[in-house]
């Protein structure tokens, strides 16, 4: 266990299970405080923090749709009363549909923009004030490399996406001046033991990896706890992938 996070409190999205999971327990490891955001997934929420907890640092749970900005200022508002001033956001939460653009329903893009883009603004809009006054923050979105090379089977929340990196660079360079940190991390896929494909497409898929293998979500965390601590402090508006080399874009 380290101390890096010591006295900060940080708001993972989507933490109840996954990655968000995995984010929140190494930022508790490092001493952080660990608000811990879920939608839907209370049950598992609670069992995350308690696991949390077992570590010996502090964690509350707190829920929101995070396309609504309403629910997003109520949970702001939780947030500062419980535990203080939030330190460091990670919008880890996402939700995007696997299919082709001409079988989507148009409520069904527009739901997936809704999380997607307007999630990370209402997050931006709601959080990035306070670290304004606190003159320091960091704030960090987790996107999928689709984002940038395009997949014509992630379309919508690719381009949503592509459109939070962009964000991001503009809220790096809007906020710069207040000592707050904005970066994007994207990420190759994930393997979480639920991957819903045959033994031969996984080994199709890994061979598109030069690392030869899928990601896992532990090998997300440790870029996490290098961007929420002071050792990135003169880093913002970049895109770092985490991918097993599988896009190696410029
Ligand atoms: N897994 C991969 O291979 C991969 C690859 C590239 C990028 N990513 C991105 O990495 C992040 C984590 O991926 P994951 O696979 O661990 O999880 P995930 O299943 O994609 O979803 C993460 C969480 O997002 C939350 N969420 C969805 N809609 C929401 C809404 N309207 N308001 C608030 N929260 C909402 C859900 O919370 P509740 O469960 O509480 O409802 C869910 O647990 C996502 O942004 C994902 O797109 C993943």
């Amino acid at each position: 266990m380290g101390n890096s996070l010591n006295g900060r409190t940080i708001l993972v999205t989507g933490a109840a299970n996954r990655i968000g999971k995995a984010i929140a327990i190494a930022a508790a490891n490092e001493g952080a405080t660990i608000a811990l955001h879920y939608n839907h997934s209370a049950e598992q929420a609670i069992i995350t923090a308690k696991e949390i907890e077992q570590l010996g640092s502090q964690v509350a749970c707190f829920q929101a749709n995070i396309a609504s900005l309403e629910d997003v200022q109520k949970m702001h508002k939780a947030i500062e009363e419980q535990l203080g001033s939030v330190f460091g956001v990670i919008n880890n939460a996402g939700y995007g549909q696997m299919k082709s653009f001409f079988d989507y329903e148009p409520n069904e893009w527009k739901q997936e923009i809704d999380v997607c883009l307007n999630g990370v603004l209402n997050l931006a809009y709601t959080f990035v004030p306070s670290m304004k006054e606190q003159q320091e923050g960091k704030f960090i979105t987790i996107v999928g490399d689709s984002a940038r090379t395009g997949d014509r089977k992630l379309i919508v929340s690719a381009a949503a996406r592509n459109g939070v990196i962009s964000f991001m660079k503009s809220l790096a360079q809007e906020v710069g001046r207040q000592h707050i940190q904005c970066n994007t991390v994207s990420l190759g896929l994930i393997d979480q033991d639920d991957l819903q494909i045959g033994e031969d497409m996984y080994r199709k898929i890994v061979k598109g990896y030069p690392l030869q293998r899928l990601g896992k979500p532990g090998d997300i965390t440790g870029m996490m706890q290098f961007l929420l601590s002071e050792q990135s402090d003169w880093i913002t508006g970049q895109v770092f992938s985490i991918n097993g080399g599988h896009s190696m874009l410029g």
